[in-house]
Formats: structure tokens, sequence, C-alpha cells
């Protein structure tokens, strides 16, 4: 019985694991209407809005579980990568309660979550797969060769996707986090009307930039000017083309030429239903199986954070006890 904890960015989340796979219950706190106003993350806010959460979202997963802290047999808490003042929190959290309970405490890597969170999916593949995260903070391509074995493809140069979709969105005046609605507003687009840039497209490389794709954003609408109603939802669909296209070409092509059979979307960013549809249509025609999990197991979670964390404990994790210490750039 695990308990996973996460605060590594603007989601508080707890919940209890049983045998690295059944979630009993699952929390999450999100601070989107805090950081909303600002138009992203506040790393100062979420911290301060994490300390007054933690103990209520602990309770709470706990008491869904049905189950006591003395029932937990293990503390996951995220320790990086992330904001260092956001993983603070949670890492003490998790130590104090672990210390309570005199049960040991694990400190997880977050992509490491974003990887293994599909285990709680029935119908989900085993290792060996390629796992493609996309979140508001990362855009690698990992071989999952076994549980605790990852290799690094390839990552992006610069912005994340999730990044590029919130900085464009922000740009064109929409509410954060923007992805959400660039994919709403892409449904009614053409994602023809603009060709915008394709980071590192030509090259044989399984690294990824967007930077090009934001600055083509921002010089199209300094000479066009905000675009409104159908140009704007032409807009938002060429963009989202743009993302969609690199990513999945990336993905399926990555995991062809590592000779993995199979490719896993990660990361809140997976949840975007051009990327999800093309993934599956390039996967198909590549012959490389595509697994798109349900929407709730690829945002920000405490559940992945557990499974990990049972990973993390089973291969020996966990020997730093309480001197476990936050690592905000932290690589898996
Ligand atoms: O994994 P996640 O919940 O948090 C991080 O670890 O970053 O990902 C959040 C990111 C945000 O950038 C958000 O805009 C993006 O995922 N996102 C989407 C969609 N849903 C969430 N981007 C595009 N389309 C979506 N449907
Ligand atoms: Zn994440």
């Amino acid at each position: 019985m695990v308990l996973g904890l996460e605060t590594s960015c603007d989601e508080t989340a707890a919940a209890v694991v049983r045998d690295g796979r059944e979630a009993l219950s699952d929390v999450v706190s999100t601070q989107i209407e805090i950081h909303r106003r600002w138009g992203g993350v506040v790393p100062e806010l979420a911290s301060r809005n994490h300390v007054l959460q933690v103990m209520p979202v602990v309770d709470e997963a706990l008491e869904r579980a049905g189950v006591r802290l003395r029932d937990i047999d293990v503390v996951a808490v995220t320790s990086g990568p992330g904001l260092i003042g956001a993983l603070l929190v949670g890492l003490q959290v998790g130590k104090s309660l672990a210390y309570a309970a005199g049960k040991p405490v694990v400190g997880v890597n977050h992509l490491e979550g974003h990887l293994l969170a599909i285990r709680m999916d029935e119908q989900a593949p085993e290792p060996p797969f390629l796992g493609l995260i996309v979140s508001g903070g990362h855009t690698s391509l990992y071989a999952v060769e076994d549980y605790g074995r990852y290799r690094l493809l390839g990552a992006t140069l610069d912005d994340a996707a999730g990044e590029a979709f919130d900085k464009v969105a922000r740009l064109l005046g929409l509410p954060y986090p923007g992805g959400v609605e660039i994919d709403r507003l892409a449904r009614t687009g053409d994602p023809k009307a603009i060709r915008f840039p394709r980071g590192l497209n030509k090259r044989k490389t399984n690294d990824f930039s967007f930077s090009g794709l934001k600055t083509a954003a921002l010089y199209h609408v300094q000479q066009h000017g905000l675009p409104q109603g159908q140009a704007l939802a032409d807009f938002c669909a060429s963009v989202q083309e743009a993302i969609a296209d690199v990513v999945t070409r990336k993905a399926v092509a990555a995991a062809k030429e590592a000779g993995l059979p199979r490719l896993v979307l990660c990361g809140g960013v997976a949840a975007n239903s051009r990327i999800r549809e093309l993934a599956v249509e390039r996967g198909a025609a590549s012959g490389i199986h595509v697994h798109v999990p349900p929407k709730r197991l690829c945002t920000d979670n405490g559940a992945m954070i557990a499974v990990a964390g049972y990973e993390t404990f089973r291969r020996g994790g966990g020997a730093e006890g309480l001197a476990l210490n936050a690592n905000p750039s932290w690589r898996l």
C-alpha cells in the first residue's frame, strides 16, 4: 500500500495505490484558478497554496481509500524535477508522515510517474515501449526497456509542447492553461489555414524545438492583428496541427528506429485530441501500436507517483531516509 504525493507544479495531489496498480483513491486539487489571472504558474503562489492544500488532500486520499496512515507501507513523494519551493512542500509532508508512521519514504522522479501512470489502466502495454512525454514542462522520448530502465532518446531544446500551446494561447488572449482552449477552438478551424514551422523536422534528430513556432505566431499577430471568429479557430487549428504533426512524426519514427513495437502517450498534452488522433493514424501506417491512455492518467496526479514509488522502492530506493532532498532538475 503506497501513499503517493505530488506537488511539483500547480496540482496538489495524493493517492493510495495497492500493489503498484490499483488506485484506491486519487485526489487532485488544482490551482488553475489561482494562476489564471497571472497567465501562468507563479512559483511563490504555487508553494503557498500547496501548504494550504496538502494536508486536506492527504486526509481525503486516505479517507476515500478507507485506510489509515498506519496501513500505508511506503510513502512516495515527487522529489524532482519541478519548482523547488513547490517540491519542498510535498517532500516535507511526505517525510513527516513517514516518520510519524514509522514507514520508509521514497523520492520519485515526476517523469517516471508520467511513464508508469498507464499501469493503472488494465489494457495498457507492459515494457518495452516508447514513452512520449508531452507536458507543460517536458517534451521527451524515452525508451522504457523495463521498469527502472529508461533511455532518453530525445527532448526539446527550448520550450515544451505544453509551453508552446500555453504561450501562443496567451498571445491570443485565451485563459490559462491555453492548451485546452486551443484544442476546443481548433475543432471548427482549418488546420491548413496557416503553415506554422515544424521545428527540427527535416533533420534526423529525435530532439524537438518549439521556439520558431512561437515566434511565427507572434509575427503573424503583429502583421495581421489578433484573429477573431473563424480566423481565431483557423489560427488555433494551424498551431495545433504544427505541434501534433511534429510530436507524432518524431515519436513514431523514434519507435521504429529503436525497434520498439509500441508507443505510449504520456503527460498533460497527451490529452490533446489531434495528437491522440494523429498518433494512432501514423502508428497504424508504420506498424507501431499506439496506446492512448484515459485523460485522467495523462495529467498530473498522485497515483502515478505512488506507482513509480512502488517500483522505486522495489529496486532499493528510499535509502536516503529522512535525508531525502528535492532535486528540481533531476534527469531520468
Ligand atoms: O502534465 P501536466 O498536467 O503538467 C505538467 O507536468 O506540466 O500538463 C499540463 C499541460 C499544460 O501546458 C496544458 O496546456 C496542457 O498540458 N494541456 C493540453 C491539453 N490539455 C492539457 N494541451 C493541448 N491540448 C489539450 N487538450
Ligand atoms: Zn507532469
